[in-house]
Formats: C-alpha cells, sequence, structure tokens
C-alpha cells in the first residue's frame, strides 16, 4: 500500500474528509462536441479507466461539470465504490442560474453521476446578471435543505464576485472555489487566496500542471531534483510540481486532469510527502528563471 493511501484532509471548514489532490475531468472541445451533439465518446474507456486509476491510488476528490460530458464517465468509474469514499464535485453553467433551471440541472447531473447526492455543486463561471447569481444561490440552499448537495461552490469568480456571493448566501457558508492556478499562474495569491484563508473557503486549483506545460518541465533542475530525492526518495518533476500546491497551502486541491491512467498513477505520487518551506522556495526560483520573478503584490 501506498502512503498516498491513507492521506485524508478536511475540505475547508466542511465535515468531508478528501485527498490532499483531486482529478479533473475536463477533456476538451474535441471530446465534448462529439459527445454532446453526436453521442461520439472516443476514448472513453481509457478516461473511465483513468478515474478508475485515480481512485486506487488514494484520490477520491473527483471534479466534472455538465458543461464536461463526463458524468457518465465518473458514474461508471465509481459504480459499487461505497459512495461515501468518494467526494464528487460537479458544476452548473450560468446560462442554468434562474430558480427553476438550476434545480433541474443538479437533477440531471444526478442521473448522469449515478447518485443521490453530490458532494460539491458549483457555479461554473459568474453570470454577467447579478440577479441571476442570486436566484441561483438561492436554490443551491434550497438543494442542500433538500440533502441533494452537500456543499456549495463557485468558480472563475473575481474576489469581488466572491464576496458578493458570500453576502448572498443565506444559510449556509461558501465551501470553495475553483480557479486557474498554478506555479505558472499565481495570479490569486495577491487577493483571492488570502481571502480564502481567512474565510475557510478551499481552493480547487485548475490547470495546476499549467495545462501541460509544467508536466516533466525541465525548470525543475537537476540540484532541487537531488536535493528532493535526497530527503524524500525519487520524485518526477510533475509530482514535485503538483506536491507544491500541497506543501505550501493545506486548504488547496489541486485537480490534474484524469484522461491517461499512467499520468494519472504518477501524478498521484505527488500525495503523501511533504517538501520543506526551503525547498518549496528553491522550486519557486527555479521556476521563476525560466518564466520570470513572481511579485503577488505588483502583478495583475
Ligand atoms: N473551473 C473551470 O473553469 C475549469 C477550467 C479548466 C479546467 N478545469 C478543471 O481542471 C482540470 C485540470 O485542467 P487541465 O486538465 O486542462 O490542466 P492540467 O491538469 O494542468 O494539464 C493537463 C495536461 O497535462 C498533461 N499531463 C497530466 N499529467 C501528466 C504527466 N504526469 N505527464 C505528462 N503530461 C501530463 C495532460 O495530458 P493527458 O491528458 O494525456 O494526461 C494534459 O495535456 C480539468 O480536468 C477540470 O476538471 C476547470
Amino acid at each position: 500500500m501506498h502512503d498516498q493511501l491513507m492521506e485524508r484532509v478536511r475540505f475547508a471548514r466542511t465535515e468531508a474528509q478528501v485527498s490532499p489532490m483531486g482529478v479533473g475531468t475536463y477533456y476538451d472541445f474535441r471530446w465534448i462536441a462529439p459527445a454532446k451533439i453526436l453521442g461520439i465518446k472516443a476514448g472513453r474507456q481509457r478516461r473511465v479507466e483513468a478515474i478508475k486509476a485515480a481512485i486506487a491510488s488514494g484520490i477520491n476528490l473527483i471534479d466534472s461539470a455538465e458543461l464536461y460530458q463526463s458524468e457518465p464517465l465518473v458514474a461508471e468509474a465509481i459504480k459499487g465504490m461505497p459512495r461515501e469514499e468518494i467526494f464528487l464535485a460537479t458544476k452548473v453553467m450560468p446560462l442554468h442560474f434562474s430558480y427553476d433551471s438550476l434545480i433541474k440541472s443538479c437533477e440531471r447531473s444526478l442521473r448522469n453521476l449515478g447518485t443521490d447526492y453530490i458532494d460539491l455543486y458549483q457555479m461554473h463561471f459568474p453570470s454577467s446578471n447579478k440577479n441571476r447569481i442570486k436566484e441561483g444561490i438561492r436554490a443551491m440552499e434550497h438543494l442542500v435543505d433538500q440533502g441533494k448537495i452537500r456543499y456549495i461552490g463557485i468558480s472563475n469568480f473575481t474576489l469581488a464576485q466572491t464576496e458578493e456571493a458570500v453576502s448572498w448566501l443565506k444559510k449556509y457558508p461558501l465551501s470553495s472555489t475553483q480557479m486557474n492556478f498554478s506555479l505558472a499562474h499565481r495570479n490569486i495569491e495577491k487577493d483571492l487566496l488570502p481571502y480564502c484563508r481567512e474565510n475557510g473557503i478551499a481552493i480547487l486549483a485548475y490547470f495546476p500542471l499549467g495545462h501541460g506545460k509544467l508536466a516533466g518541465t525541465s525548470a525543475v533542475n537537476q540540484d532541487l531534483m537531488k536535493a528532493i530525492e535526497n530527503q524524500h526518495g525519487k520524485k518526477t518533476a510533475t509530482q514535485i510540481v503538483l506536491n507544491w500546491f500541497m506543501s505550501k497551502y493545506e486548504f488547496v486541491f489541486p485537480i490534474p486532469r484524469a484522461s491517461n491512467p499512467d499520468h494519472v498513477k504518477e501524478n498521484a505520487g505527488a500525495m503523501g510527502w511533504q517538501m520543506t518551506p526551503e525547498e518549496v522556495e528553491m522550486l519557486e526560483r527555479s521556476i521563476e528563471k525560466i518564466r520570470g520573478p513572481f511579485n503577488p503584490v505588483d502583478r495583475s
């Protein structure tokens, strides 16, 4: 049994216990469009196997969305598993934020996921119509009351939009947000991340590998690789880049994509160990050499 199989942490201020890393199931529009319009799902089985590989490697946090056309794949991958061992996150599009429409979307996602409750229901993007967001939030609170969703989340909301959403929640707290965040894209560290830390809001980091740019990156230099190997055993550059989140922020959950089972197994090796603050700093400096210095105060 690998160390990472044992690892569970509290999901922000909720009761839920999740793996410190999750997986995402957004593939791309070459998957979504044929799957939605024509029902063509090339590579379906491999993707189901990738999600299963994640679970077998100790990951229980699985992210999907009504947009992704991947909810049925998640359903297939988790079939036969004790439901309470899996933490299912999915999302609703702004097009469906009106009260009745959001309830219908949730019912559809429940059917697609083959479950009677969703752990984390997230607003995928903010709507330009604030009243729609308010209405959607009311519908989400009703879904919590009904036991159809456990926790409420948002995604791609700025700090100001997040504060507004928090103020519109009347009965339940905001449990999480989901943002583009990685060593290649650290904008949220200047405002949204400190706000989330102060308010007990988890962050799901999407594009944690910079949408693939950081996978196997040579920016993780030889000195760092050696130093990490001496302390923690041999790790790949991808594992080190993913471990950065877990070593630095206990409330941030990277969700690299699950589409290739071998990649998923490698990525799971980012769990179960922790870099020291010195190693984290070395890694950040090493990436900066390639990508330029990062200053969360000055950068927009
Ligand atoms: N909320 C939002 O608006 C939003 C937007 C985008 C994404 N997301 C979520 O975030 C998840 C992750 O985003 P993403 O998949 O685009 O970005 P990512 O995880 O940063 O990068 C994925 C890319 O990295 C490759 N990769 C992963 N592990 C690798 C490894 N060990 N070695 C080599 N290559 C590796 C993948 O290839 P393979 O596919 O071949 O493994 C893929 O090309 C999505 O699945 C979705 O759930 C959310």
